[in-house]
This record gives structure tokens, sequence and C-alpha cells, in this order.
């Protein structure tokens, strides 16, 4: 069946490209010359007014938009739209004057002095009132304006204010949610050290002179920290949705930042984007730092169910907050770019446009730098990335409907963070990863998803370390295998429940069942110490011993195969690897964590047992990946090479390189950090 997503901005169909632009910094004779060049660039979107509150609204009631609206015509008449941002990221100095409640506290429950940015209080009614006006004018005097295209909703939400009026509206929070103390202290276990509260009132935040130990409150105060900033989210976009109810929202995210659970804010956003920062040529391989790229994009591409999604900040050359802010390398600023459109986005968008004269941020890349003109490797880098952008027209709107789904749950992060013990450093983004990579280099798509969404359109579904089962969760993998669907999980899985309190059951607690076995212990090695495991015979064709590191979990097989054991230390001989047969599908069990040979052997074994198909059909050279777009008929397929060698890639008949315009022989040669866009007739 065909099916494609309609383009984000109707009057513009094509890919989306631009970033951050700032003409609020510089005077109105410079403004002409970046239209100019971004015509030179292939720019055709522009996100304005990000920090441009004191620009917008001087002193208080007193409001400039001259300057925006020349702005927004001028776009208009350059063919290009513009994400417009509400400034509410960084607040004017006479507010922070006036009102003293719109600044955060900080955990030591000190207010902070006016400065930096995202530095407010989301619960303060000054602020929220402050944000919804100039939201609201914004939108009443741009709402039937040409080059409105998209909301950029603020700046990257993050951090959580500790004032007074926050830790009010946690005890609110709290009380919705547990209905009673009695509830309260026996979720959070709070007979513990005589933590037991007998007043609401006595019930704080976690603070680093105060209280840190309680676990429940840790991930209940991560959990309002998210609410909250979803609540005011709601409150910023209400004016723009009563007066452009057409036009579609968003806010950027920053990758797995782990102070917002990202995926609450879903079903209030039309559009999901993200900013991304990689550290490419770094002491890690490209490859390697391409894997992880990928699968956040993943996860941006599975948070609205394959939606399109906009890639709404890079770098087109270097940052300047990274510990060395190296630049890009030849080739890889084209790469990285549509590695992006690759995994489903439709933008590919910079900050910043124009590098500021001034401030902290001078020295990070910008389309256009100090120099002020179009000479420069990376003007044209970026207009050879515009160029590439206008040949894609048939790939917008297009998606990828992945078999395999793999798990990544930012609340369960929390929780294992928290935890003490069995080593400090869980290394769950890392043991994500590893699941992760196989199916990179073998080109099989996959979605990232949160624990508590539908499994039931995958076949495949991986859930590494889930330590925290929140309610629902053992249910729908029960489900999920009994109609057929093959669940691979791990060592520390099934451990506490949503209020961090261990099951009672044995681990993995509700999982017990459904895995067929009993997790006794867990066993924690140093850096550096290992472990081996030998396969059996009937174990998907692996053979000779596999290397295990940092965590070993002991369980016996209860209703379980064991597909595996242990060969060495006191557990030599007890079951590493078990499969559960229920219903109609499988369930495994991974006790030790693994080298990535036995990942790649187990994971792509289990793949094509399943019949789940590489986006291309012959093995893809180390460092390179195929990612694939489609709209149900047509195949899009990105093949994109993270080495520095040449490489060679059998793709098979009856391609047309969209990069190019020519039709491919059956085998592609790459350029060192080389990219083609497969497009099947
Ligand atoms: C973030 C912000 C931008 C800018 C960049 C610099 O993503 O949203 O305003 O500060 O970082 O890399
Ligand atoms: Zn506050």
């Amino acid at each position: 069946m065909s099916h494609r997503y309609l383009p984000l901005a109707p009057r513009c169909p094509h890919m989306l490209h631009g970033g951050d632009y700032n003409p609020d910094q510089w005077p109105p004779e410079v403004w002409d010359e970046d239209m100019r060049l971004m015509n030179l660039a292939g720019c055709n979107a522009m996100s304005v007014g990000i920090f441009a509150w004191a620009r917008l609204e001087p002193a208080e009631g007193q409001y400039d938009f001259g300057w925006l609206d020349t702005i927004m015509d001028k776009l208009a008449d350059n063919n290009a739209v513009a994400v417009l941002a509400t400034p509410s990221g960084a607040r004017p100095a006479w507010m922070s004057a006036a009102y003293p409640e719109v600044l955060r506290c900080g955990p030591n429950r000190v207010r902070n002095l006016h400065g930096a940015r995202h530095n407010h209080c989301y619960t303060s009614p000054v602020y929220r009132q402050k944000t919804a006006a100039i939201n609201r004018l914004l939108a009443e005097r741009y709402a039937k304006h040409p080059a409105l295209a998209v909301w950029h909703i603020s700046n990257e939400y993050g951090g959580a204010c500790y004032c007074p009026l926050c830790e009010a509206a946690f005890r609110e929070w709290l009380k919705a949610r547990y209905g009673s103390l009695d509830a309260l202290n026996a979720a959070w276990w709070t007979s513990f050290w005589a933590h037991t509260y007998t007043d609401w009132s006595q019930v704080e935040a976690p603070a680093p002179h105060g209280e840190g130990s309680v676990h429940g409150l840790n991930l209940d105060w991560k959990r309002f920290v998210t609410d909250q900033t979803l609540d005011f989210y709601r409150h910023e976009i209400a004016p723009l949705r009563e007066l452009t109810p057409d036009l579609p929202i968003t806010t950027n995210f920053m990758g797995t930042y782990p102070g917002l659970n990202y995926w609450k804010f879903v079903g209030d956003l039309d559009v999901v984007s993200w900013d991304n920062y990689p550290s490419w040529h770094s002491g890690q391989s490209d490859a390697e730092t391409a894997v992880g790229v990928s699968m956040v994009n993943d996860i941006y591409r599975a948070m609205k169910g394959g939606r399109p999604w906009m890639l709404m900040e890079s770098t087109p050359s270097m940052t300047n907050w990274q510990q060395v802010c190296k630049l890009k390398r030849p080739g890889m600023h084209l790469l990285a770019s549509l590695q992006a459109v690759a995994h489903g986005s439709d933008t590919v968008q910079y900050f910043q446009w124009r590098k500021s004269r001034g401030s902290s941020e001078k020295f990070h890349g910008a389309v256009v730098d100090h120099v002020g003109h179009e000479h420069t490797r990376v003007f044209s880098d970026v207009a050879q990335v515009g160029a590439a952008l206008a040949r894609l027209d048939d790939v917008v709107g297009t998606t990828c409907l992945p078999d395999v789904a793999l798990i990544y749950d930012w609340e369960n992060e929390w929780a294992m963070a928290d935890a003490q013990g069995p080593r400090q450093q869980k290394g769950y983004h890392g043991a994500v990863l590893d699941h992760y990579r196989p199916f990179w280099q073998a080109g099989i798509p996959v979605d990232v998803i949160d624990s508590v969404q539908d499994y039931s359109r995958y076949r495949l579904l991986i859930a590494p370390m889930l330590y925290m089962l929140r309610p629902g969760v053992a249910e729908r993998m029960q489900a999920f295998v009994e109609a057929g669907g093959t669940l691979v999980t791990t060592y520390h899985s099934g451990i506490v429940n949503e209020s961090d309190l261990c099951f009672l059951t044995g681990w993995p607690g509700p999982l017990r069942g459904l895995l067929g076995i009993w997790n006794e212990e867990i066993d924690a090695l140093y850096e550096g110490q290992t472990q081996t495991i030998a396969p059996s015979n009937d174990f998907c064709g692996l053979s000779g011993s596999y290397q295990a590191r940092d965590l070993c979990a002991l369980i016996w097989a209860e209703t379980a195969q064991v597909l595996a054991t242990y060969e060495t230390d006191f557990y030599a001989g007890n079951p590493a690897v078990t499969v559960n047969h229920i219903g109609a599908g499988r369930a495994y069990y991974v006790a030790p964590r693994m080298d990535q040979r036995f990942q790649s052997d187990f994971l792509l074994q289990l793949a094509a047992d399943l019949g789940i198909e590489r986006v291309l059909p012959g093995q893809l050279p180390d460092g390179v990946t195929a990612q694939l777009r489609t709209d149900g008929e047509r195949e899009f397929v990105f093949v994109l090479n993270f080495t520095t060698e040449a490489q060679r890639v059998e793709i098979g008949e009856g391609w047309t390189n969209l990069l190019t315009g020519e039709a491919c022989s059956t085998a592609l040669r790459l350029d060192g950090y080389g990219v083609a866009v497969l497009a099947s007739s």
C-alpha cells in the first residue's frame, strides 16, 4: 500500500534546509546579503526568533515586531519558509528585575541571578502569563503570513527549578499520584532510615544538602519535572493551537538527554525534532560515532510511528563546546546530513546561519563565517548539501516501518542510574547500542522505542537491561510472544517496579514465567575481567567460545531450554542463554553482557530465521550502512560510508542514484565518506 506523509511545509514541498537565523543580532544592512547567501547555499527554511524576546518586547508591554515583519517578508520573497520560535528560551532583563519569581532556583534552593538562558521557572504564573502573551501576539501577527510554516517552541527545554512554587506543585502532583501519604510512604519504602513522612509539607524535592537516597522520590521528581515542563509547553502552545490550528508544532529535543522523558511529549507535538552534535573524527571510529547517531535518529523516527522528523540543529563545521572542536573533514558534512535524511528526517537545519560576532558562541560553526562571504570551505560544503537535498523531492514524506524494535527506556535509565550496585557504571546506553550495532552494520532497519509502546507491529523485540518494568509491560511482552513474536532480553531485567521497589517473586519478576528462568544472583566483573560462554549445538549456528564482561546473571532454567552455558569461574556449567517457547513465539534470555561477535552472530541469525530482510541483499563492508525509506511502493536506499576508504557495495539491479541522476550497475563504488541515495524505479 502506498503511503506518503504530506510535506511539512506545503508551500515548500522539498527537503527543508537552513537553520537558526538571528537577524536580531545584525543591522538591517546585512539582511539582504543574508537572503542572497541563502539562495546560493540552497537554503529554504530559517528558524527565527529563538532568543529574540528582548528585541520583540524591549520594555514590558512595549512591542517591536517591525524587524521581524521585514525578515518574514524577505523570507517569503525569497521562497523560503520560517520555522518561527516562541522566545521563552531566554527572557529579557527587565522581566527578571521586575519579577524575580521567573528565575530558576538551583537544587541548593538559591535563586539564580538573571543571566544565561533556559534559566526560568516552569511553574511561575508570571512567566507563564508573559509567555502566553508574547506567543499570542506572534500568532496573531503571523498566522496568515506566507512564510510561516512550523512553530518552534522555546529551545531545548531542560533543567529543573527548585523554587517554593515548584516544590508546592510537586506536592500537588504527588497527592494526585498517590492519594494518601500512606500510599506514598509505601511506594517509596520510607520506613528505611526513618524517612517516613507524617505531613505533606515534609516532602521536599531531592537536594544535595537534603534528601537524595529515597529512590522512589528521585524517580518521581524526574517524572514531575517532565510533566511540569510538558505542562509549560502546553501552556505555550495553547494560543498557537487556537490561532493557527493547521500549523505543525515542534520543540527541539537533545538526543537522549536524560533530564526529560521525551516520549511523554509525543502526543502534543505534530512533528518531532532534535539537535545533533556528534564528535566526528574523535578517539572512536567515525563508524562507531555514526552507529550512536543512527540509533538516536531511529528513536525520533519511531516516536511518531514513522512520520518524518526534523533535524533541527547540526553544525556545518565545528561546535564551540566539545572538549576538542574538530572541523568536519571533507565529505563528512554531506554524509552526516544525509544520514539524518536516511533515518527519516525531512530537514537538514543548522545552528547557526551567521556566526555571532560576540559572546559565548562566537566561535561556533556557522554557514556564514565572520568573513561574511561565500568563498569558504564550509559554505561550499553547505551549498553541496543544498544541491543534494534539492534532488530528493521524491523522498519527502516517505517512511520506514521496521520489523525490529529495540527498547530504550528513559525511566529505566533513571532508575538504574540511581541504584547502587551491582556496578556503579551500569552501561545502559552502551548495552542498547550493543544490540543496535549489528543491525546497523547489516542494513536492517530498527525502531528504537519506549517500553510502554505498542509492540504488535514488530516481529523481533529486544529489551536489553529492562531493570524497571512499568505497569503493563510484562503483560504486553507476554501477549507479543504468545502471538508469535520473538523477544530478547538480558541480565538485569525485571528487577524493580515503577516505584523502584524490588520484585519479591524472584528476578526477572513478572517476566519469570515468560522467560522460564529464575535469576538468583548477578555477578559484577572489574574492567578487563571476562568469562566465556559456550553455545550448544542447536543455538542459531553459533560455535566456539564467546566472551562475557561486566555483568553475568546467574540463572536457573525453569521451563526454558538452555542454549549456552558459562565455561568459567564457579558458575561454569550454569545456563548463560536460554529460550522459552510460549504460544506461537519465543523468549530469549541472555544472562551475561556479551562481546560484539556474539551480538552479531546471535541477533543476525535470529533475524534471518525470522525472515527479516536486509535493505540490500549482500554483506556490507565494515563501517558502511544502508537505510531504507519508502512510500510502500518505491524504495529509497541510503548507502553511507563512514570509513575514509573507498568501498564497493553489491546492490543488485534496478537502482538509480538520485544524487547523480545516473542508473547504477550492480556494484556501487563509494569514496571515503561517500554516500549514495538509490531509488528503485
Ligand atoms: C544548542 C542550542 C543552540 C546552540 C547550540 C550550539 O543545540 O539549541 O542555541 O547553543 O546548542 O551547539
Ligand atoms: Zn520554580
